[in-house]
């Protein structure tokens, strides 16, 4: 039936972080971000176009969603129906299997498989860069969750003639390295503040964003050469300073902004300690207090283990995941 469509889409963690808009209203980044896909923590999405419904309803996993979520969805569909020769309201279900607003993407995971199915819905027939465009006003990191592996979100430049157009993610080719995350689980919980509102008032009022900002634009082009060489200790040690330089940027933030709480500071430390021991392992943190660490795919198993013991937390290994997509015959 051509008005249903299902889509699934992975969480991508980003090495290289995105935060800070050029604009809100279609959510373009001030710089270039670098993630990678996880193969773990799934979000499905079905959407179904309910011709003559009054109002388009929205659940997550089978409960109907919070007010704001939803509203966030109803926004997303009128964008899909402004683009298409249809106005229908629409039913959404999703299903998640990552911990809502922990700092694990949800989002990213969620707006990418909402803009599969809804495309696919409604007929708007989009090449994957268009389905980048499309995903990214939902939630910025969503761009990137279109594709598998490592990808590329473009931020448009500051001449850019169609700043809407030039600003997609696409898959980063030539990657030589056998990379794993290994996602210790702190704090399943909502978080405190949104990473919308906390980006905002980060590049508003934090007197470190600007230096941050710049060190970004490095870190990227320094990311590429080290994934390309296959040289993973330096693409670690980079993700590590590039999320340790955004924490400060939202410690220094007016008022502040803390996702890290003691939990995470004890995972950073045993990730130091494992690194001193010589072991290959680099953390990265987002807007949530949960730490992925990147190592070897070859240690990863290893490396969850003894993070396991020496905190307590548990830790899931992921692995490069897959590109989103449609559920044939749905
Ligand atoms: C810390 O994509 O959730 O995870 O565009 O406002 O929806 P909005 O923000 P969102 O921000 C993610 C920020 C981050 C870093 C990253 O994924 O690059």
């Amino acid at each position: 039936d051509a008005s249903t469509a299902v889509a699934t889409a992975h969480p991508n963690i980003a090495l290289v972080k995105y935060w800070g808009k050029q604009d809100e209203e279609l959510v373009l980044p001030l710089a270039d971000s670098l993630s990678m896909t996880l193969d773990v923590f799934p979000t499905t999405t079905c959407v179904t176009r309910c011709p003559g419904a009054p109002a388009d309803t929205v659940t997550m996993d089978g409960r109907p969603a919070s007010q704001e979520a939803a509203r966030r969805v109803v926004r997303f569909l009128d964008l899909v129906r402004q683009r298409s020769a249809c106005d229908d309201r629409a039913s959404v279900a999703t299903r998640n299997t990552v911990p809502v607003g922990a700092g694990l993407a949800s989002s990213a995971s969620g707006f990418a498989a909402l803009a599969l199915a809804a495309a696919a819905a409604y007929g708007l027939g989009l090449d994957p860069a268009g389905l980048s465009r499309l995903a990214r006003r939902g939630s910025g990191s969503a761009a990137r969750s279109v594709f598998g592996g490592f990808a590329l979100w473009h931020a448009p430049g500051p001449h850019a003639p169609d700043p809407d157009a030039a600003c997609y993610a696409e898959p980063l080719a030539g990657v030589r390295v056998d990379a794993a995350l290994v996602v210790v689980l702190l704090d399943t919980g909502p978080k405190s503040v949104s990473s919308r509102e906390a980006m905002r008032r980060t590049v508003a009022t934090s007197p470190l964003f600007p230096a941050w900002l710049a060190a970004t634009r490095l870190d990227l082009r320094h990311m590429r050469a080290a994934l390309e060489a296959g040289d993973l200790a330096t693409a670690g040690e980079i993700a590590e300073h590039n999320a340790l330089g955004m924490h400060a940027t939202l410690e220094s933030a007016d008022p502040p902004v803390r996702y890290l709480t003691e939990q995470s500071h004890r995972v950073l430390e045993q990730v130091r300690a494992l690194r001193t021991a010589g072991a290959g392992c680099w953390a990265t943190m987002d807007a949530g207090p949960n730490v992925k660490v990147l190592c070897p795919g070859d240690q990863a198993t290893r490396i969850a283990e003894r993070l396991t013991t020496a905190t307590g937390f548990p830790a899931v290994v992921a692995r490069p995941g897959p590109a989103a997509a449609l559920h044939p015959g749905a």
